[in-house]
């Protein structure tokens, strides 16, 4: 394995920071090459640091290591953006993505009993933690996923779990169920802050918001004022690509210029993903990034 820069360390400088200026860090689902450039180009417009998360879907169908490929490349182009693997279910997946180079990876136990949650969770700390690797730990079950048969009840998170589950893991941040779901909602979602402030009160580490596809503007405000630290946005981007994909399709139906087509294709993801950007208040913190 190449060595790289401590990711743990420097991720977690700039939640310190998001910490005490009161934004999240975005996290961006990408699929493919033109959605993971669609998240570089409005987190460059933006100055904005960012996550790029590449999909359970895309890395399952793709290889983790295609993933991180197209992560390091992005990593390149723009400083405080970081490659992360978003909801791995079992250790040999988060151990390909730290030797693959993934700077930050989540273990979704959620769908775990809580002692088998926390015995995988420190299973991937040890292993990430040893290679500069950030990790994401889950509590409570967040629904929602038509792709997760196995994951579809929502659960939220117990208050009596939240400190042993930290203390016995390691982990660096916690995804927190507080009625948010995966995908579309079918009505506004009633998120619970009061469990979100008791959660908060309990804890110092980054907490994260999944589901941020369908959360109201005033109720993401919200949620970064009482504590949330990341927000992870998936199906609105996607959601975005294939309309606009066939918006240019539909003007072009002969086309063969795939290159026009995809690049067209995501000038709309830009701009959802700039709005995203700016509801977490994470314009203009990309200067924030401390070197290590
Ligand atoms: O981990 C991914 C996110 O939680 C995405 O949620 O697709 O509802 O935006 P979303
Ligand atoms: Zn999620």
């Amino acid at each position: 394995m190449e060595k790289h820069p401590d990711y743990r360390q420097l991720i977690k400088n700039l939640f310190t920071q998001a910490e005490s200026l009161e934004f999240a860090l975005p996290a961006f689902n990408y699929n493919d090459q033109w959605e993971l450039e669609a998240i570089i180009q409005a987190a460059k417009a933006e100055n904005a640091p960012v996550l790029i998360a590449a999909s359970a879907a895309a890395y399952r169908a793709l290889g983790v290591e295609m993933m991180e490929v197209l992560g390091r490349m992005a990593m390149r182009q723009q400083a405080a953006v970081f490659s992360h693997l978003d909801h791995a279910r079992q250790f040999e997946e988060c151990k390909a993505a730290v030797d693959a180079g993934f700077a930050s990876i989540m273990i979704d136990g959620s769908s775990l009993p809580f002692e088998e949650n926390i015995s995988i969770t420190r299973q991937v700390v040890d292993y990430a933690h040893a290679h500069g690797v950030f990790v994401e730990g889950e509590l409570g079950r967040i629904g929602g996923w038509g792709d997760e048969t196995d994951h579809p009840d929502q659960l939220l998170v117990q208050v009596e779990e939240v400190v042993r589950f930290i203390v016995d893991t390691g982990v660096d941040s916690l995804a927190i169920a507080i009625g948010n779901a995966h995908g579309f909602y079918q009505a506004a979602p009633q998120l619970d802050f009061d469990l979100l402030r008791q959660v908060k009160a309990l804890t110092s580490i980054p907490l994260v918001l999944h589901g941020g596809t369908g959360i109201l503007q005033e109720d993401l405000k919200k949620v970064i004022r009482l504590g949330i630290r990341k927000v992870n946005i998936g199906t609105m981007i996607h959601y975005r690509y294939t309309q606009g994909l066939k918006a240019v399709l539909e003007k072009n139906p002969e086309t063969t210029d795939v290159i026009h087509l995809f690049s067209s294709a995501i000038i709309p993801v830009v701009d959802t993903i700039r709005e995203a950007i700016r509801a977490c208040n994470a314009s203009g913190r990309a200067k924030l990034l401390q070197k290590v």
